[in-house]
């Protein structure tokens, strides 16, 4: 939540962060902001809404410098407009923030602020609290505002009396730092540092950064100089733009068949699944008698399909645990319970917390992370990268799908650590998981009439989506997919459960998605479908290209799915669905990429 930006050099601050902002602008779409100091002067210019509108009032305003801070908002303390924009400014202090100061109104009390602050926010009593503590020695102040503060945050601060420095630092809330040709530059994820250099490292928490024009300096909360643990971008910068899409949305699930090769290709060794690179021993999937899987939404939902995998192949017991309920539901996880945390971001504070805490109860732990060096990569104990790329759109599409393709190696790979499978058993498998790729891209080819059947749902109020087993964790998904980009209420349900309640929901005209791709379920999937069908619901049927249908009964829309093994089924039908979803959001006109209310990276419970 909140994108964060700092720049100091020869380059055009100004231009240089507002690039930046739009590339951190699924971070939180708000308000933004900038602040450039230069000749002891501050200047703020920051308004509601997106960065567009900041660059424009940046036109007119023409502001000076080549020091200079800005950011993204995504509301928590403060309504949307003008006055909570950041960078927020306190004497001589300006500051921006990501996070949560969850004791700003003691803070406010202790420091009298009560009627001296601009804005409503809890950023603004950090930038007053610097301010009292500020006496010229820019880490003291830092270190002494640090000590009082709880809750989470990154801050970018400058000091009027501090020529061209830019100080960060932070509690939970990410920012990397990296030098550039020309400057120094810091952010809250590689995505903005990416096109000017591809080594960045990440702010160490409580740890001091200070950003000068031809160095970065990093001292710990005691003053002392730290070492600087230096990363390389692992991504090819040059497919971070739209590519001639219209939207990120549609580039991401148009590369999916790409990044899921990227995935799983270099843990296939001899055709068996390997996580030698990843230095995950085998007794990691021996040892364990159970498993706990702690992710939020989408991430969740690859998790629930991870479940019926490991369950149906494995035999022991998976939990998914929604990392916003893990710590209410009194966790109980301990060193027989291998916990694997999915997160695209890696950032996401529930899925952090959750994961520290069944570190703390001794539970082995893996990470299925997308962002290089994100603090859940660096909780766990092992990772596992998915090598999605930088995935743009708020949406999630392609960090699922690579989410999935890691978790069908982990199954392969502990059938094989416990051995489950015989040897043709496992290459089956591996061979099955190879090709989703190519399967992936036959369903992207059928764009066209995916985007007619959308017309299914464009303009419905609500939508159902029925299935069972695997397929309902696929339409749990779908249903999410569809809910956030285009506003229409839709409820996955497992059809099974529908006669007890929901089936009072379905008249005439609903709209029903069903999918059907289980050879174990289908029977009892189709009567289900007849029972909404004969309440006169308009079903859209998701099923396997070599289904037959019973000639007799009416299907109006049928979208044929190319044909993979069942447990499988969840790559190509996921796709179609997330392409349902993007059409329905691009026919209604809406911005398919910045949902409203939303954010890409959820660090504030
Ligand atoms: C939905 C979506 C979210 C995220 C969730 C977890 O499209 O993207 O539901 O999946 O906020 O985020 P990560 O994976 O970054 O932990």
């Amino acid at each position: 939540m909140c994108g964060i930006i700092g720049y100091t050099g020869n380059g055009n601050a100004e231009k240089i962060m507002l690039d930046a902002l739009e590339l951190l602008e699924y971070r939180g779409y708000d308000s933004a902001g900038i602040a450039l100091l230069h000749q002891g002067r501050t200047q703020i210019i920051k308004r509601a809404g997106r960065v567009k509108d900041l660059r424009k009032l940046c036109e007119t305003v023409k502001p000076v410098g080549c020091c200079g801070i800005g950011h993204t908002r995504w509301a928590t303390h403060g309504g949307v407009c003008d006055e909570n924009a950041h960078p927020h400014r306190f004497g001589p202090v300006t500051l921006i923030h990501n996070g949560i100061i969850e004791n700003y109104r003691e803070l406010m009390e202790k420091y009298h602020l009560e009627g001296r602050l601009a804005s409503e926010t809890d950023s603004e009593v950090a930038a007053a609290v610097v301010e009292h503590f500020y006496t010229g020695d820019p880490y003291s102040a830092i270190r002494r505002t640090v000590l009082k503060l709880k809750g989470t945050f990154a801050f970018a601060i400058m000091f009027d009396d501090q020529p061209d420095k830019i100080f960060a630092v932070r509690n939970v809330s990410p920012i990397v730092a990296a030098l550039t040709q020309d400057g120094a530059i810091l952010a809250s994820d590689v995505a903005a540092v990416a096109p000017f250099t591809t080594d960045y490292f990440v702010l160490p928490e409580f740890h001091v950064v200070c950003l000068e024009k031809e160095k970065v300096s990093l001292f710990d909360l005691s003053g002392d100089h730290a070492q600087i643990d230096w990363l390389k971008v692992d991504w090819d910068v040059s497919r971070s733009g739209k590519c001639g899409y219209p939207f990120y949305m549609e580039k991401e699930i148009m590369e999916q068949p790409q990044v899921i090769r990227e995935t799983i290709a270099p843990r296939i060794r001899d055709g068996r699944p390997d996580f030698s690179a990843e230095q995950i021993p085998d007794s990691l999937f021996t040892d364990c008698k159970r498993i706990c899987v702690i992710a939020c939404g989408t991430a969740m939902h690859a998790g629930l399909v991870g479940k019926s995998l490991i369950q149906a192949m494995i035999g022991i017991h998976v939990d998914v645990v929604m990392a916003s309920e893990f710590m209410y539901n009194d966790p109980v996880v301990d060193k027989d319970t291998l916990v694997i945390a999915i997160s695209q971001s890696g950032e996401t504070i529930d899925t952090l917390e959750a994961l520290k805490f069944a570190r703390k109860c001794g539970s082995p732990s893996i990470c299925v992370v997308n962002v290089m060096g994100a603090s859940i990569a660096r909780a766990g104990e092992y990772v596992i990268y998915t090598h999605a790329g930088p995935e743009i759109a708020v949406a999630s599409t392609k960090a699922y799908t690579t989410q999935l393709a890691v978790l069908y190696l982990i199954t392969a790979r502990m059938a094989m650590a416990r051995g489950l499978w015989s040897g043709e058993e496992l290459s089956d498998f591996m061979a099955e998981l190879e090709r989703v790729p190519q399967v992936i891209r036959r369903v992207l080819d059928t764009k066209e009439e995916i985007h007619r059947l959308s017309g299914a749902v464009l303009n419905a109020r609500d939508v159902f989506m029925i299935g069972r087993g695997l397929d309902y964790s696929i339409l749990l998904e779908g249903s999410l997919k569809l809910k956030e980009v285009s506003y229409i209420h839709s409820e996955a349900y497992a059809s099974g459960e529908l006669k007890h309640g929901t089936i009072a929901l379905i008249t005439e005209d609903t709209p029903v998605i069903a999918v059907v791709t289980q050879e174990k379920l289908k029977s009892k999937e189709l009567s289900n479908i007849r029972e909404v069908q004969s309440r006169g619901a308009r079903v859209l049927l998701l099923i396997k290209e070599n289904e037959t249908l019973d000639a007799g009964e009416q299907w109006s829309c049928v979208y044929r799915l190319p044909q993979m093994k069942d447990p499988f089924m969840v790559m190509p039908a996921s796709v179609a669905l997330q392409m349902i979803a993007y059409f329905v959001s691009l026919d209604k006109g809406l911005d398919v990429d910045k949902p409203r209310n939303l954010a890409k990276v959820v660090t504030v419970e």
